[in-house]
């Protein structure tokens, strides 16, 4: 596996971490894989199909990961909860191994990235911001989409996915010990980026190719 040319970015929804992989792999020229996409397939599946999620998540296929309904809060939900049964994240192990493994190098985005996926990746980045900040976020980003929804509510909803995702005995939500915490709070896209490729730099880290 080519880890010196991973980039590893994990942290809580609306933390910036999402927007921040999609600008790194541009940036350095690598695939991107947004991993909570995975879950949020397996839980949107399972909620329609009567199939255990474990079954789902063995079968599950990259053109799976299209589907737009997957972008939605219940999506996320339904994730969070897929999220934490040991074989549903067993079984999505070497779908996201192996694309952690192409030749090229990747960046993945998640929650145990630099802690279970990719421990030797040649960076890690945990993406954090208050609660507060993030469900500012989100509620702009749910009301823009057209979305009916209230600051309390979408601030509720995200102290209860946090907590299930931190608190879950399988791969719970943490920075690695050796991950670089970037604190979003106060910036913008365009700082974080900035912030995060002045640390990329610094390791020695650089674009592959002529
Ligand atoms: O990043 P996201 O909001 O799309 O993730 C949806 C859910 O999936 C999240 O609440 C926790 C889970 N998840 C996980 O357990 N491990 C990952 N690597 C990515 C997401």
């Amino acid at each position: 596996m080519s880890a010196s040319r991973v980039i590893a970015i994990d942290g809580p929804s609306a933390s910036g971490k999402g927007t921040l992989a999609k600008r790194l792999a541009a940036h350095f020229g690598l695939p991107h894989l947004d991993t909570g996409l995975l879950y949020r397939a397996v839980g949107w599946s399972a909620e329609r199909a009567r199939r255990p999620p474990a079954e789902i998540a063995a079968a599950l296929q990259a053109s799976d990961l299209d589907n737009p309904e997957l972008r939605t809060d219940q999506a996320g939900q339904a994730g969070s909860k897929v999220a934490a049964i040991p074989e549903v994240r067993a079984n999505l192990l070497n779908f996201q191994k192996k694309f952690a493994s192409q030749a090229s190098g990747a960046v993945l985005d998640g929650r145990d990235i630099g802690t279970v996926i990719c421990p030797d990746a040649a960076i890690k980045l945990f993406v954090t911001a208050s609660p507060e900040a993030r469900a500012e976020r989100r509620y702009r980003e749910l009301r823009e989409r057209g979305a009916d929804t209230i600051k309390p509510r979408v601030l509720a909803e995200m102290a209860e996915r946090d907590r299930r995702d931190s608190e879950r005995a399988a791969a719970p939500s943490k920075a690695a010990p050796d991950a670089y915490l970037l604190d979003t709070s106060d910036m913008d896209a365009d700082a974080a980026f900035a912030a995060a490729l002045a640390f990329i730099t610094r390791k020695g880290f650089r674009s592959s190719g002529p």
